[in-house]
Formats: structure tokens, sequence, C-alpha cells
């Protein structure tokens, strides 16, 4: 069954990943020990293996320092330890319009206590305002968070213009790049990033429960979690020097290691040709769809990245997800991909819609078989089979 079916959701975390990177994990889990606490011969073994995943990663995205790169639970996590960690009562937050809740709950949660929030309004095919996200920031900006891309639309939004516009008004600049790092090239310094969220386990093909948050400049953020650093122990306070400043407990060593061995394969595949690949099948996707009497496309014509979301006349997107599984053998995700602001902006909520997600492992006849199983489903609504 596993072999036969096709996996389309690598939205939600790629699947599969390299085998370099299964082999990583076993072998972390070999090594065993915690990594920067004891002085012994494994521990160091593994600090090496985490230092250098912060290393690949500070390259990667031009992040301050390796020190500035603090790993965590997910793309979710780096978002909320930055958010609670620098916004106070008072200050004024620009959000785009197309925000996953991994964005918008922290900040509800946030303007409960004092925070105000403003969210820009979208324009073009799945763009932004940029109009009106300059006049939201002449009312005051402390911090601007953008999606770097859709997770609903894939769509691309124009982060430097942004950022030039933020930094005027003396604005942080936050980027949620859960959809694209790993799959299109971000240059934190080159594109005004103050602050980069990736997960590990999308586009950089590490393994589930890793992720980072990058900073840009030496920002203090305050810490969510404070705790053993293995690191001036003597200290009853959580020390100021990063990493340790945000990185407490026992860290996921097997998925750091894990995350190292996909950035590695990343590096060698090359960013630009994973792009390619994934944009292109999205393209190729696009162009099947459009010839279908009843498809809706929700995306832009030309997608720059692997997401394609699409609605399918009269058919319920739950079912019709439900029946890709069952009757096509095909992943798909349906629903409001938690990004219920992405879909008010687009006019698909509260229903959602259908998306499919490719990754560097898709093939052209995975998006053929998806563009067949969608034709046959349509057909039979015509018909009124279903
Ligand atoms: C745009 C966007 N932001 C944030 C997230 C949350 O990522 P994670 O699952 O790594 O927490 C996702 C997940 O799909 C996403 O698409």
């Amino acid at each position: 069954m596993r072999n036969s079916f096709v996996y389309i959701d690598n939205a939600c975390t790629t699947c599969p990943k390299p085998e370099t990177v299964y082999a990583a994990v076993v072998d972390a889990m070999k090594i065993g020990a915690s990594p920067g606490r004891s002085s012994h011969r494994l521990s160091k073994q593994a600090d090496q293996i985490v230092e250098s995943a912060r290393v690949e990663l500070c390259r990667m995205f031009n992040t301050l320092s390796p020190e500035h790169v603090i790993f965590t639970l997910n793309c979710t996590d780096s978002l909320n330890i930055v958010l609670k960690g620098i916004l106070k009562p008072g200050n004024r937050v620009i959000i785009g319009p197309y925000e996953h809740n991994s964005v918008l709950r922290p900040l509800r949660r946030l303007q409960r206590s004092g925070v105000n929030l403003a969210i820009a309004r979208g324009a073009g095919e799945f763009g932004i305002d940029c109009r009106h996200f300059e006049y939201l920031c002449s009312q005051g900006v402390d911090a601007v968070v953008l999606s770097h891309a859709s997770n609903v639309t894939g769509a691309v939004l124009p982060v430097r213009d942004l950022a030039e516009m933020t930094h005027r008004r003396g604005g942080l600049v936050i980027v949620d790049a859960a959809q694209t790092a790993g799959t299109l090239p971000i240059d934190m310094k080159e594109m005004g990033i103050d602050v980069l969220a990736i997960p590990g386990h999308k586009g950089l093909l590490g393994p589930m429960g890793t992720g980072a948050l990058l900073l840009g400049k030496d920002i203090p953020v305050l810490p969510l979690r404070e705790g053993g650093t293995g690191f001036k122990s003597e200290g009853e306070d959580q020390p100021e020097e990063m990493p340790w400043r945000l990185e407490s407990g026992t860290p996921n060593f097997p998925g750091i290691a894990g995350l190292l061995a996909g950035i590695h394969f990343v590096q060698a595949e090359g960013v630009d040709r994973i792009a390619r690949h994934e944009a292109g099948l999205a393209r190729a996707l696009v162009a099947g769809l459009g010839e279908i009497d009843g498809v809706c496309l929700l995306g832009c014509r030309e997608p720059q990245t692997g997401v394609v979301s699409f609605l399918l006349d009269a058919c319920d997107v739950g079912e019709t997800a439900k029946a890709m599984d069952q009757v096509y053998g095909i992943g798909i995700r349906a629903g409001l991909h938690c990004s219920p602001l992405a879909h008010r902006s687009i006019g698909t909520f509260p229903g959602g819609a259908l998306r499919a997600s490719f990754g560097y492992f898709n093939t052209c006849s995975h998006m053929e078989r998806l563009i067949a199983a969608v034709r046959d489903l349509a057909s039979k609504e015509k018909l009124g089979l279903r």
C-alpha cells in the first residue's frame, strides 16, 4: 500500500526524508549522550554534531553568528519564543493577510495583554496591498510578522520591500519561513529579515520535532523557558549569552542530527534546483487542473512554490480528500490548513479548500496521477454518480 500511495502533502511535513536523515537519527540515538553537558567523549561527539548544525544554518540563512541560531521544536515554537519574548503591552504589530495560526494565536493572546495588532490587506494575485502596509507602518510599528510564502496560496510576499518600509519606521521584521526554508533562497541580511522562524521538518528535510529561531542581530528576546544549559551552572539566573539564553534542557539531539543530514542533502542538491522542481510540478498541476471543468484554482497561475490549492465544484473538500486517499491512494490536505486568516483573505472561509503540496521527491507521474483523479471525480460529479 505504502509503495503505491502518493504523498502530496509536503507543506505539512516532507515525506519521505533522504536515507541519510534516517541513518543520522539512528546514529545519534546510538551515540546516546546529551550534547554540551558532560566532558566525556560521547557528550563531546554529540555536541560537535549540534554545533555543526548551528554553523550550517547560520551559513545557509546568514544569521548574525552561529550562536544566534536557536534550536526549537518546530516553526510554531520559534514564533512563540520570539513573539512572547519581545512584545510588550502598548507595542504595535502588523501582520500579513495570510498568516498561519502559529502567528495569529500567540498574537491574539498578546492582544489581551495590551499588544496592538493590525492586519495588512491582500491585493492582486494573492499578494499584499503594499500601500496599505506602508500606511499601517506610518501609524507606528514595533514589529511586523510575515509569512514568506502562504501555505494556502503558495504566493510569495515581497519581503525585501516590506522589510524596507518597516525599517524606515523603526520596526523589527519577523518572517515565518515555514513554507520556504530549504525550498527558496533566503538571505536574512540581504532581505532585511531581523528574525527568521523555520521548521526543520519541512523543506530542510529533517525529522518532525525540529525547528530553529534565527536572529539577524542582537535582539533581547526574553526566554520562554529557563533551566539547565550546561553553561554557567553556578548562576541561578538564566545566562544572558546566546544560544543558552533561549535554549534550556536536553535538546532533541537525534532530531538535530537528522536535520543536519537534511541540510547537507539540500545543500548538495541546491536550493535553486529544489525550488525549480517543486514549482515546476505545481505549474504543471495548475495547467492540468485548469483544463478540467468544475475546478476552481486558488493559487497563482505561475506558482513559485510547490503549493496548489483548489476547489472542485459542488464537492465537499473533506469528502474529496477522503476519496483521494481511499479510492485513488493520494494524500492531499483539505480544510483550513491552520490558516483561517488566509482563507478569509481569499474568500474560502469557513469551507476551506483542497491543497496539494509537492516536495523534492514527488515526480511528474505523481502530479499526473492527481490530475487524473481530479478529472475522474469531476466527471463522476457531473454524471451525478457520487
Ligand atoms: C505558514 C506556516 N507557518 C507556520 C507553520 C507551523 O509550522 P510547524 O508545524 O513547524 O510548527 C506552518 C505549518 O504548516 C505554516 O505553513
